[in-house]
């Protein structure tokens, strides 16, 4: 996804433009693909709600496959020790399931806002975005953090209100924070009747109708929602309904209602209430993904021109993993499929360096299984395994002619530190490593200058992610590191010719990692606006999203 070959190998026999049947096929098949990542503040209920989606949508039978409750919190996608120990998600998946006729990509985003730049990753292979927002709290500052990384990207979003079960802020105040705080025109499909202790279930605005709540037993298994239409709820006489049923008329007033257009361009959300724990709102929401939620449309290549759906195999890779199982000692890259079809075998070329590239084996990977998949359609996220000279945001296309997707979006480090070996005759495996966990994005990898550094510079947004890199540095390339920390704070996105003044200046240190990304490091707040004023030339980026082409 970097720069473009000069001349490209020829071009491999599989390119051939489809036939009229296979076009027909192809865009079946894309249109019923769903993939999406859910976002949320730690806590709101991600766990919960991938649990239950994948319960409703019959890829588990039991709610808890995901997340073992007993024994602490360990979810099967998480497969790191640290991840066991802190009872967290680090890594991501692609958990895939059919339900209906619909295809669903679920992009497991990590529940740690360390790891937030995994979460743009993801993010940018996703087509729409479920955000959780729990009920009791309101809208919190990693979802504000993460709304906007999706809102760069114009993806819709699909707002789930969980924990209604729980006494917090009003309905209609929560309308208010979504649309002042987030700038979004809030459409509720659903509208709660009573709030905590007193919740008794939601109005549907589409068909006016009223599915009861009641509290089933930890929800592991599936539960049908009573519905009934609203004016045999039974409920005339009770406060409750008649204050929801007021407001309902006041939302039917200011008209808002779902608009398809809006949400499209991620200017509107459609929101839907529930608790998740209760396993209340899971079926509408996972209703929504299939009816409301968009199928892949064609992405723009670094010409800004859409690919269509249609054109020969290209895709570009959202994640690579490597060591994720000790059955399976390799490293998988997750490709998002953007047009044509996946076949195993399939002969392509990275358009980074012009190497060809056959996609032997393709899996669906779902938690820690992995079934093989003989084929794949746009809006797929495949595990490509074997890929090692693959890296985060490399296109790749079947066909002569150079396709090239954006980079993907990146955020400076905010913390930094000076990896040491601690054992010189690890040499070898102290630099593989380091540029392994580079590559999967663990950690940045740094230089300072043309030479390279015996203590290499390491950064991340952070704390934690280090604590992940030196694990696997021992665990997995038996190498022990230290990590003395670097006094910067603040770092900004600069471009390469700006490098000198920042080095000049002296106020601050320009870092370069090896994919190209060059960043200026300060040691606060106070020296970045500073050398800003001196250097007013100089574009400091906290974030740049190509994708859509508009710098966030
Ligand atoms: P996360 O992935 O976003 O971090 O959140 P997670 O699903 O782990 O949920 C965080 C806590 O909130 C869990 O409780 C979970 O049971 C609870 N929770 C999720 N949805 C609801 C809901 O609709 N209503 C209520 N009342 N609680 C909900 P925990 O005590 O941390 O863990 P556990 O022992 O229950 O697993």
């Amino acid at each position: 996804m970097a720069e473009t070959p000069t001349s490209a190998p020829a071009a491999p026999s599989d390119a051939a433009a489809p036939t009229t049947a296979a076009t027909t096929e192809l865009r079946r098949e894309a249109g019923r693909r769903r993939t999406f990542a859910i976002i949320s503040h730690p806590d709101a209920g991600k766990t919960t709600l991938t649990e239950k989606l994948l319960l409703y949508g019959g890829a588990v039978h039991e709610a808890g496959a995901v997340k073992a409750r007993a024994g602490g919190r360990n979810a099967t996608s998480d497969w790191m020790q640290i991840e066991r120990e802190r009872g967290i998600s680090v890594s991501s998946t692609v958990l895939r399931f059919v339900v209906g006729d619909v295809v669903v990509n679920l992009l497991d985003t990590p529940g740690h806002q360390d790891f937030s730049e995994d979460t743009l990753r993801v993010l940018a292979a996703a087509d729409c975005a479920v955000m959780v927002i729990d009920a009791a709290k309101g809208i919190e500052q990693q979802t504000k953090r993460l709304f906007q990384v999706a809102r760069a990207r114009r993806i819709p979003i699909i707002t789930f209100v969980n924990k209604c079960d729980r006494p917090g802020v009003s309905a209609l105040q929560l309308l208010d924070h979504i649309e002042k705080e987030l700038g979004l025109r809030a459409t509720p499909v659903t509208w709660p009747v009573g709030e905590g202790q007193d919740f008794c279930g939601v109005i549907d605005r589409r068909d006016d109708t009223f599915h009861r709540f009641t509290r089933t037993a930890r929800g592991s298994s599936i539960v049908d929602d009573e519905v009934v239409p609203a004016d045999g709820a039974g409920l005339d006489d009770d406060p409750r309904w008649a204050a929801a049923r007021e407001e309902v008329d006041l939302l039917d007033a200011v008209e808002a209602d779902h608009d398809p257009e809006a949400f499209a361009a991620g200017s509107s959300t459609p929101l839907f209430f529930g608790s998740a724990v209760w396993n209340f709102g899971v079926d509408a929401l996972l209703q929504a993904l299939q009816e409301i939620a968009p199928a892949p449309t064609p992405r723009p290549t670094t010409d800004d021109v859409p690919r269509p759906l249609e054109a020969t195999f290209s895709g570009f890779v959202c994640k690579v993993q490597a060591n994720t199982d000790p059955r399976h000692r390799d490293r998988i890259a997750y490709v998002r499929i953007c047009s044509g079809r996946f076949e195993r075998g399939l002969k392509v070329q990275n358009s980074r360096n012009g190497r060809p590239f056959t996609m032997h084996h393709a899996h669906a990977v779902f938690a820690r299984e992995r079934q093989d998949l003989p084929e794949a359609w746009p809006g797929d996220v495949i595990g490509v395994v074997g890929a090692l000279d693959l890296r985060v945001g490399d296109t790749l296309h079947a066909g002569s002619a150079v396709v090239a997707f954006p980079p993907i979006p990146t955020i400076p480090p905010e913390r930094f530190a000076a990896a040491v070996n601690r054992d010189a005759r690890r040499h070898k495996q102290f630099r593989s490593g380091l540029q392994q966990l580079d590559e999967e994005g663990v950690v940045r990898l740094l230089q300072r200058g043309g030479v390279q550094d015996p203590r290499p510079v390491l950064g991340g947004v952070g704390a934690l992610q280090f604590e992940v890199a030196v694990q696997r540095m021992k665990d997995e390339f038996g190498c022990e590191i230290r990590l003395d920390p670097l006094p910067w704070t603040e770092a900004r996105l600069i471009d390469p010719e700006d490098v000198p003044t920042v080095e000049g200046d002296g106020a601050g240190v320009a870092l370069s990692g090896a994919d190209g990304a060059v960043f200026a490091a300060f040691p606060d707040g106070f020296q970045l606006r500073r050398f800003a004023s001196r250097h007013p030339d100089v574009e400091l980026r906290e974030l740049v999203n190509t994708a859509s082409g508009v710098p966030a």
